[in-house]
């Protein structure tokens, strides 16, 4: 679609406008201090050297174990952290370096959903006054406006208008994080960020909640980075997935090729975690030994060869970059580097 890409010049950006954030070579590293001195000892690579692409009304999810660096990248990306290095665009714009009122701007359009909602919404305000807080801070919409607007949204999200004059401690966990979605809808963003917006929920919960994120996907007209460290919870919400280990992406596909033909060994060890439905289908489970190295000290090559059920002597020395296997599905990894 040539038309469709086209140069903004001032920043020399190449502008997708099917794409709304671009990430080029994102790194966050956090400074580890010791000693009597508080010396700098070294580093955290909480996310090295991460690049991914959503279009517009897609939802990436990005998975993982804990602490592989999912919502270092997201919070990154939304710069709620400053970064390492890399780049982020964001709707054709390099956000990476913004600052002052021009950041203040650009922040109405991406909000973030996050894990645990009640550590999330200030337990002293009401929840009319949580969900307006974003629209009083962009707006001057009257009271009346702000009221009429706020009770339509709690409505949206399964509330009821009469919720406007509660706290959170009156709801259930389901309903709270209906409360921070409503308050990450009332600014009209684009993007969502969501940081695993169901762990926190029973079970019973968790799909009624991702069912009413995928409808107002469609409504609001919402482009999702979904974050989760079970593969089970993505499979229902995303169109593409990216795999992290160890503040590396090891690989990216459309969902479908990532569950049924899973190219990197760590891929596969995951997806072979995954309960099979139909019990005539046997599934060989592997189980990777041996726990997820620091990522103070990293392994040096391919950072998953320490549990690699088919490393290689390179796997120690080479990094693997991520490159295009199959149509739409990267990985990095030494297996399928031809040269
Ligand atoms: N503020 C911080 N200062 C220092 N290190 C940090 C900080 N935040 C995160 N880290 C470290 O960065 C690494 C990545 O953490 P992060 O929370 O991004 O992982 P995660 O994939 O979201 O994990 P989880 O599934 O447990 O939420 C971890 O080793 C963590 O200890
Ligand atoms: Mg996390």
């Amino acid at each position: 679609m040539s038309q469709q890409v086209q140069l903004d010049e001032k920043k020399d950006i190449h502008v997708d406008k099917e794409v709304l954030l671009e990430v080029r070579n994102l790194k966050k590293y956090y400074p580890v201090h010791a000693g009597f001195f508080k010396r700098k000892v070294g580093d955290v690579k909480a996310v090295d050297d991460i690049s991914l692409t959503l279009k517009k009304g897609e939802t990436f999810g990005l998975v993982g174990e804990s602490g592989c660096g999912k919502s270092t990248a997201g919070r990154t990306i939304l710069r709620l952290t400053e970064s390492t290095d890399g780049q982020v665009i964001f709707d054709g714009k390099d956000i990476t370096n913004l600052s002052g009122s021009l950041l203040r701007e650009k922040r109405q359009d991406f909000q973030m959903v996050f894990q645990d909602p009640y550590a999330s919404l200030n337990p002293k305000m009401m929840v009319g006054h949580l969900v307006d807080e974003p629209i009083r801070n962009y707006t001057n919409k009257s009271h009346k406006q702000l009221k009429t607007e706020v009770e339509e949204l709690l409505e949206r999200v399964g509330l009821r208008a009469e919720d406007y004059f509660k706290y959170p401690h009156e709801f259930s966990g389901g309903q709270r994080q209906r409360i921070g979605i409503a308050r990450a809808l009332a600014l009209n963003p684009k993007l969502i960020v969501a940081d695993e917006p169901v762990s926190a929920l029973d079970v019973s919960i968790q799909s009624q909640v991702l069912n009413l994120l995928k409808e107002l996907q469609g409504e609001f007209d919402l482009t999702y980075l979904f974050i989760a460290h079970d593969l089970s919870v993505v499979k229902h919400m995303s169109d593409r997935i990216g795999v992290m280990y160890l503040g590396h992406m090891v690989e990216v596909g459309d969902k479908d090729a990532i569950y049924k033909e899973p190219l990197h060994p760590y891929t596969q060890a995951l997806t072979s975690a995954i309960p099979e439905p139909d019990p005539l289908i046997k599934k060989e489970r592997i189980i990777l030994e041996g726990d997820v190295p620091s990522p103070q000290n990293p392994p040096t090559g391919c950072v998953f060869h320490t549990r690699c059920p088919v490393a290689m002597p390179k796997c120690k020395e080479i990094i693997p970059q991520l490159k295009e296997v199959r149509p739409n599905q990267q990985v990095a990894c030494l297996l399928y580097d031809k040269e």
